[in-house]
Formats: C-alpha cells, sequence, structure tokens
C-alpha cells in the first residue's frame, strides 16, 4: 500500500501543472474568476457538490466520509498581489503588474490535490471536510466576508486547518506550532498639522517635520522601554510623507505603518503607549495630530492538541525532515477570523532551495518556490485529517 506521501507524490504532475497554470494567470483579491471556476471545475469532476460565489469568488465544497463524526474546514487562498513578476519563469506572470509572490497559487494547487487524496479515502473518515477556497487574503477581508456569508455554519466545523509555503526554510522543514503562530496586526495613519511657512524663518511656523522625527524616534522606546523584554512586538513606520520644496517648511505630515503583536495585554499596552507619545509630543511641539489605529487581523493562535497530533503525524510522514514545534512569524493572516472561535492550526511548510535561487521573500518580485514543498504541503494536510477524522 502506497503512503499517503507517495500518493501525492504520484499527483505530482497534476499539483504543478495547476500550480504553474494558476502563476501565469494570477489574479487580485476578489477577482479571482478565473481561478475559482478552475478550482469548481476540478471539484466537480469528483463528482462533489460545489457552491461558488462565497464571499464574492471564494468556492466551498464538502467530502462526506463513510459515517457521521466530527467536521474539518480546510482553508486554501487564492489571490495574487499588485507586483510586476521579476523571476523569468517559463510560467512567469502573464497578467501585467499581477503576481503570485506569497505562494497561494501553490496553496491553491495542494488544495485540489487534497480533494483528490481526501476523495479516495472517503471510506476512512468518519465525519465531513468542507474544503474552502478563500478570496482577497492579503489584507482585503475575505476570510472574513465568507464568514459573513456562512462559512463557519450549516455545518459547523470542530476544527480548522490551513498551510502555508514558506520561503525562510528550506524544503524538508515543517513548522507546526502551538499556541500563536502568526501576529496581530493593525495598521496606523497619522496626519500631524503645523503651520507651514518660509524654510528661512522657522520662528514664525510650527514644524510638523520636527514633530514627526520625534515622533518617529521615540515610537521606538515601546519595544525597547514598555514591552517586558521576553514579550513581543514590533512597531514600524513604513511611509512618512511631507514637504516639496527645499525652503518651505510643510504646513502637514503624514505618516503610516504596523504593530504586530502576540498577546492581547501586550497589544494593548503598545496601542495605548502608541497614543500617548503620539499625542504628547505632538502637543508638546505646538502641532495637531489625528490618528487611526486600525485593526486588520487578530493573531493566529494555534490549538495545542491539534498541534501537537499534527506534528506526530508530521514526523511520521517525514522521518528525515525537520519538524519545528517553536517557529512563529509576526506575518499576519485572515485565517485568525475563521481561528478566532474554532480550534485550529496554521501551519508552515518549508518551499526555499537556495542552489536554485528559489529563496527570495514572500511578496518579493522574484519569489518563486521549490515546487517539491506542494506534494508535502498536501500530503501533510490530508494525513492530518485522516488522523483527526479517524
Ligand atoms: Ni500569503
Amino acid at each position: 500500500m502506497m503512503s499517503i506521501l507517495q500518493e501525492a507524490e504520484s499527483l505530482f504532475t497534476y499539483t504543478q501543472s495547476l500550480r504553474r497554470d494558476f502563476h501565469r494567470h494570477p489574479e487580485l483579491g476578489f477577482k479571482e474568476f478565473r481561478t475559482a471556476s478552475i478550482v469548481a471545475q476540478e471539484l466537480r469532476k469528483l463528482t462533489l457538490d460545489v457552491t461558488t460565489g462565497v464571499g464574492e469568488t471564494g468556492v466551498v465544497t464538502t467530502i462526506e466520509g463513510a459515517s457521521p463524526g466530527e467536521v474539518a474546514l480546510l482553508r486554501f487562498d487564492m489571490d495574487a498581489l499588485p507586483i510586476t513578476e521579476q523571476t523569468g519563469a517559463e510560467y512567469a506572470s502573464e497578467n501585467p503588474g499581477v503576481m503570485h509572490a506569497c505562494g497561494h497559487d501553490a496553496h491553491t494547487a495542494i488544495g485540489l490535490t487534497v480533494a483528490r487524496l481526501l476523495h479516495a479515502h472517503r471510506q476512512e473518515i468518519h465525519g465531513s471536510v468542507k474544503l474552502v477556497f478563500q478570496p482577497a487574503e492579503e489584507g482585503m477581508g475575505g476570510a472574513e466576508k465568507m464568514i459573513e456569508q456562512g462559512v463557519l455554519e450549516n455545518p459547523r466545523p470542530n476544527f480548522t486547518l490551513a498551510l502555508h509555503m514558506w520561503n525562510e526554510r528550506p524544503v524538508g522543514w515543517i513548522g507546526v506550532t502551538s499556541g500563536p503562530a502568526m501576529a496581530a496586526a493593525e495598521i496606523f495613519h497619522m496626519r500631524i498639522t503645523g503651520k507651514g511657512g518660509h524654510g528661512a524663518v522657522p520662528h514664525l511656523a510650527t514644524d510638523p517635520i520636527a514633530a514627526a522625527a520625534q515622533i518617529v524616534t521615540a515610537l521606538q522606546t515601546i519595544v525597547s522601554r514598555n514591552v517586558a523584554p521576553l514579550q513581543t512586538a514590533v512597531v514600524s513606520v513604513t511611509m512618512i510623507h511631507g514637504g516639496e520644496a527645499f525652503n518651505v517648511i510643510p504646513p502637514e505630515v503624514e505618516l503610516q505603518g504596523t504593530i504586530r503583536t502576540f498577546e492581547p495585554a501586550t497589544r494593548q499596552l503598545v496601542i495605548q503607549r502608541f497614543e500617548q507619545i503620539v499625542s504628547g509630543i505632538a502637543s508638546a511641539m505646538g502641532c495637531q495630530v489625528e490618528l487611526k489605529i486600525e485593526s486588520l487581523t487578530p493573531a493566529v493562535i494555534n490549538d495545542a492538541q491539534l498541534s501537537a497530533r499534527i506534528r506526530e503525524v508530521a514526523t511520521k510522514i517525514f522521518p528525515t525532515d525537520e519538524v519545528a514545534g517553536d517557529f512563529r512569524t509576526m506575518g499576519s493572516e485572515d485565517m485568525a477570523f475563521m481561528m478566532r472561535d474554532i480550534p485550529g492550526c496554521y501551519f508552515f511548510i518549508g518551499s526555499a532551495n537556495h542552489e536554485k535561487g528559489l529563496d527570495a521573500s514572500h511578496h518579493h518580485p522574484r519569489f518563486d518556490v521549490d515546487e517539491r514543498a506542494l506534494p508535502r504541503g498536501a500530503a501533510l494536510m490530508a494525513a492530518a485529517v485522516l488522523e483527526l477524522l479517524r
């Protein structure tokens, strides 16, 4: 009898050709029309009932097992990014300015492969498996939209699983963490208003650039001075715009950036200090400030028991792989919304290959994965379901 990894490897050409086709035809969030229609078509080939248009372009199907039991929800994201591809790959994007630079093309292809594997093994499944192909993961609210449209109901899943290609690690590495795995993310927008004037007559102006500089510097002390040394947080100012001429003090400066944390208490502390520093310094410098801090996603918190079982499965099917139990990233994921009420596990599949130059980071114009990661992802996802719905 073939192992699940051998089965996934025997489907390699199928997975690879789908992945390359999606890669060649990337689509931005909520515009995954072509991708979704291929997903639906492939699922219908397995005689599955398919619902399309869930959360605009999402696709959902359910594989029923041999007998009743728990419900698993597997989520795969489908969207690409507004990036011009520079990989030079033969399957490079044919959609100018749009690129699968995060690996969601691989996730969608893996999802369809998992559907095949689980459909073939449906007699061994006690319960059912909801496969969810999600649009618009890249900060556009795809998961929330699918939740609004009932993807977590009728039936309600007992647990959820999702995966991500991970180019910070080579093929042969698997990350299945218990507890926090990805960070809660906030976006901040700040507008500092002073009084513009001549660059040579600063005493008659109120300089928002000088205030912005103080604020950016002081914000660094949140992580270094306020957050406990063993806690984790990031405060990044990533955009600062102000001024247009060398001899003019501008009337306003605009800043944006992001805050990342794992623990709710740390998040609260960072936001509180952030607001105090911004308003305190702005007023000390004689400026006004408008500050808006928006929550993008909660943290991805993996269920400890579920993750321990999946780690065991991974160790069994990949005896030579490194299975890490402590990997975390400050990246964020809207899968967090699905995992907020339902226990879940979000795991990482190492996908880099330094020798082949397949090691650019996610969201980079030269991002590409070693496709040997595809069957590993499919095998682990399918094996995890078969173990959990045994
Ligand atoms: Ni991604």
